[in-house]
């Protein structure tokens, strides 16, 4: 099989009323769809992605009243919901009894966002449902941000990808707990932590802390090693001023390639490369994974890239290269 990339909203509808998943453009990143009540099809999803079945799966609606047939929807949920959406804020809340067990993996919660994007609201308008939808890569590779990168990665098990140019935010969507009335932020995203914070005046608590107080919570981060290029990946404080040491010097030097946050004030070599020209950490965001994704079909023997500062989209930046990297130096 060989899928088609195509602009045909008709023709992701043709697909997913057959039963068969499509890859669709979100504003985050591309995702795998299927209706939230053909439970033959989210099998589907979850065997072309060959991922575990512990692993739920985030439910797409347009906005607050199809969040109330999926989900219980308390007045926090409904503050955050009014300002947030549609947009790259994903809510898990407890869940009602019409969900799947195989969306939520058996559990009393689900996971929900209210996609930006104009064609996937057509698809979940047009069949008049919800839609479930993971990232379309395969387990443990690189989310796609392009209808191309979709189909380097999933193009020979799947039909029909629809193309909606490359993604705005690059990044998956920020997941808040909003369980037991206690925000907490699951996986940081486009959606800062300072973002949500100031906007509900009040403290978010961070995924690592409240496992220690709750039982673990099964969250994209509870893989420490999500995602990452078969290229070594380095993972660094500033490139500019970077020594390496004895052991990494040549590694450092020879065949690598050297990415900058943003640009460094002289001419840049054939082997260094620059996430965002502008000097912006949104648009370095953007580019993170198109980039990693890029320079590992490049044959370089390692790839070193900077940290970013840890504000704002900082933080979901740094998140999702702590988890790629394979050696922090
Ligand atoms: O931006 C996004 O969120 C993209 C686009 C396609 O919407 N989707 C996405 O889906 O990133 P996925 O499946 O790659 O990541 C969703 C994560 C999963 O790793 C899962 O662990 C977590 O959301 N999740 C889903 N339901 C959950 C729940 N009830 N409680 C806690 N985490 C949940
Ligand atoms: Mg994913």
């Amino acid at each position: 099989m060989s899928a088609i990339i195509g602009t045909s909203v008709q023709e992701a509808i043709h697909w997913l009323a057959s039963g068969q998943p499509v890859a669709l453009p979100t504003e985050t990143v591309y995702g795998l769809a299927a209706p939230l009540d053909d439970v033959s099809c989210i099998k589907k999803i979850y065997a072309l992605k060959q991922r575990p079945a512990n692993n739920p799966l985030i439910v797409h609606v347009l906005g607050i009243e199809q969040l109330q047939q999926v989900a219980e929807v308390s007045p926090l949920a409904e503050k955050l919901v009014q300002h947030f959406w549609p947009g790259p804020l994903t809510l898990v809340l407890k869940r009602k009894e019409i969900v799947p067990d195989i969306v939520t993996a058996g559990q009393t919660t689900v996971a929900v966002r209210s996609p930006q994007n104009p064609l996937f609201r057509e698809v979940i308008r047009t069949l008049g449902q919800p839609l479930v939808a993971p990232s379309a890569n395969k387990f443990q590779h690189i989310s796609p941000t392009s209808a191309q990168q979709v189909s380097q990665d999933m193009g020979d098990v799947l039909n029909y990808i629809l193309n909606g140019g490359p993604c705005q935010f690059g990044l998956e969507s920020t997941i808040l707990s909003l369980l037991n009335n206690s925000p907490t932020l699951l996986r940081p995203g486009p959606i800062s932590k300072e973002q949500l914070q100031d906007f509900l005046s009040m403290a978010i608590k961070d995924r690592d802390s409240a496992i220690h107080e709750d039982k673990p919570l099964l969250s994209p981060g509870l893989y420490k090693k999500h995602y990452s290029p078969k290229t070594p990946l380095y993972w660094i404080e500033k490139l500019e001023s970077y020594q390496p040491t004895e052991a990494y010097r040549s590694i450092f030097e020879q065949n690598s390639a050297h990415v900058f946050l943003m640009p460094p004030n002289r001419t840049l070599q054939a082997s260094e490369f620059v996430l965002s020209p502008q000097g912006d950490l949104q648009e370095a965001a953007a580019h993170l994974f198109s980039m990693l994704q890029h320079l590992d079909m490049l044959g370089f023997q390692s790839i070193w890239i900077e940290k970013a500062p840890n504000v704002g989209i900082g933080r979901a930046i740094n998140d999702r290269l702590s988890r790629a990297a394979h050696f922090k130096v």
